[in-house]
């Protein structure tokens, strides 16, 4: 029997790996766990459009859709989109998610020693892009209220070269007006990325893509893995001024989106009654979850998006365990800030009444104990 030493070769080349990159903590992706109740992560419990499911299963065999290369530029998809949002295809970008779009932005813009600024608490993930790019990330506190989440004045004033937003924000669902947005944008020296993965689910009018042509330093990122549920097939648009977005295809992995993704993207696209229905629906769901939820005493900010960020108290962890034990997945953070909070996706009215029976149950024993 052979007496290599398997792992010696691994520990020289973990020696040469990036000091940063050994330092720094992995992101940390909401738990993807099969057969629950899964009220974690923000998918929509509706699926996709049937027209998404026909051309999956009509995918012609045979054909050179696979064999080849996807088309770099997601030409057709650009086209349908920029249709759909009244811009031209060259002022959009597709991505492999919206986090790809993320990816791109900050490897174009930011080189190590610059700065980017968030409103915090807001999505891990552009704390991770920031590490990895060597860059500072500057957290300015939301102004909390109850009700609301405030965008803080001293934003623009930190000497960011890019100021993200996600709007409605996450985790907290709240939702900044346009024309703050927009006074933001006059005041940013530098980008600022809007960030409107869960826009859909907002009033109409909350998107900032019509702002495009009057602030040309603003760029919006959508998703399909909200309210096209569409998350499994990863795809993300990003939106802005045409000579900014063909800068950033220089930047982007050449074959970013993959030629099935392509085709599901475009028909999810023009079914536009089934992206109306589903977002209905979802709003319709989650005043019923509110309602429901209301019987605890708990609250949370008005929420503009899919999921509730709640104020639960010092059982949040317990809950969430006791949660998870049964089989329903919520998100919880331990961590200053977040640890009295639970955020919970608006699941199908079947997820509400399973998720209110369990926590009446466990509030109760919590209560007896
Ligand atoms: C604010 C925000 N932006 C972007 C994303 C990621 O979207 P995608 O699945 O398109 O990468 C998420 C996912 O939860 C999100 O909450």
């Amino acid at each position: 029997m052979s007496d290599l030493n398997l792992t010696a070769p691994i520990c020289t080349a973990l020696r040469h790996l990036r000091p940063d990159i050994k330092a720094m903590a992995a992101y940390t992706p909401g738990e993807q766990v099969r057969d629950c109740i899964k009220l974690n992560t923000n998918e929509c419990a509706t699926g996709p459009s049937p027209a998404v499911w026909t051309t999956l299963a009509n995918l012609p065999r045979g054909s050179d859709g696979l064999r080849q290369y996807p088309d770099p530029s997601a030409t057709g998809l650009r086209e349908a989109a920029a249709a759909l949002y009244d811009v031209t295809p060259d002022q959009v970008l597709a991505g492999n998610g919206s986090d790809d779009c993320l990816t791109i932005l900050y490897r174009a813009f930011l080189t190590p020693g610059d700065r980017v600024a968030c409103p915090w608490p807001t999505y891990g993930l552009y704390d991770t892009l920031a590490a990895l790019q060597g860059v500072e990330i500057v957290h300015v506190d939301y102004r909390i209220t109850p009700q609301a989440w405030e965008l803080p004045e001293a934003l623009a004033r930190q000497g960011a070269k890019m100021v993200l937003v996600a709007n409605p924000n996450n985790p907290s669902a709240t939702l900044t007006a346009v024309d703050e947005l927009r006074r933001l944008a006059e005041r940013v020296d530098g980008i600022l990325v809007i960030d409107e993965a869960y826009n859909d689910f907002a009033p109409a009018g909350s998107s900032m893509i019509p702002y495009l042509a009057s602030h040309p330093n603003v760029v919006v990122l959508k998703t399909f893995s909200k309210s096209y549920s569409l998350a499994g097939a990863r795809l993300g648009l990003l939106f802005g001024h045409a000579d900014l977005v063909a800068e950033l295809g220089k930047v982007k992995d050449s074959y970013n989106v993959n030629y099935i993704t392509q085709q599901l993207g475009i028909v999810a696209l023009n079914d536009r009654d089934h992206h109306r229905d589903l977002v209905r629906s979802t709003i319709v769901e989650r005043q019923r979850l509110e309602r429901g939820l209301a019987e605890f005493g708990w609250s949370w900010p008005a929420s503009a998006g899919n999921f509730l960020l709640c104020e639960v108290g010092a059982r949040a962890g317990e809950l969430y365990l006791g949660l998870k034990a049964r089989g329903l997945l919520v998100r919880y953070w331990d961590r200053p800030g977040l640890n009295t909070k639970l955020r919970i996706t608006v699941g199908l009215p079947a997820h509400t009444d399973q998720l209110l029976v369990h926590l009446r149950d466990l509030l109760n024993r919590t209560a007896s104990c």
